[in-house]
């Protein structure tokens, strides 16, 4: 499986954000080779723990800077990245009770997420902060 690629369109122009971006792809990365390389299930437990950890940081500081903006639509972008860690926290237990998980599918929906989420959520950020007048529940 090919590595996940930062692609420029990534960027929301928030460095912050970018930066935390930046290491998810690249701990997205460290899943799927330890998932590929057969790691024993505790190095595949750790990977997983580290990615929900910083996942969890990254959301709660792109939380707080949509706070300090007074973001309209905080609430559903929270939902989102709510639905996200209980995918991963879903998957963790499953390797708890010995389920059988299909990192496949888990790397599909990971990739699949963060770039849908990027693209159209985290960019309605960007897009705020360069005309603040759009920050509106119409929007
Ligand atoms: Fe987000």
């Amino acid at each position: 499986m090919a590595q996940f690629q930062w692609q420029d369109s990534f960027n929301t122009g928030i460095t912050v954000v970018d930066t935390q971006h930046r290491k998810l792809v690249g701990m997205i990365n460290l899943l799927d080779r330890t998932a590929v390389t057969r790691a024993p299930e505790g190095t595949l437990k750790d990977v997983l723990v580290s990615l929900v950890a910083y996942t969890r940081e990254h959301f709660a500081d792109e939380e707080r800077y949509m706070e300090q903006i007074g973001y309209a639509h905080l609430e559903q972008h929270r939902a989102l990245h709510r639905g996200f860690t209980n995918k991963i926290v879903a998957v963790l237990i499953d390797l708890k009770e010995e389920k059988n998980f299909d990192p496949q599918e888990l790397r599909t929906f990971l990739t699949s997420w963060f770039i849908r989420h990027i693209l159209t959520e985290d960019k309605k950020l960007a897009a705020l902060a360069a005309r603040p007048e759009l920050n509106t529940d119409a929007s």
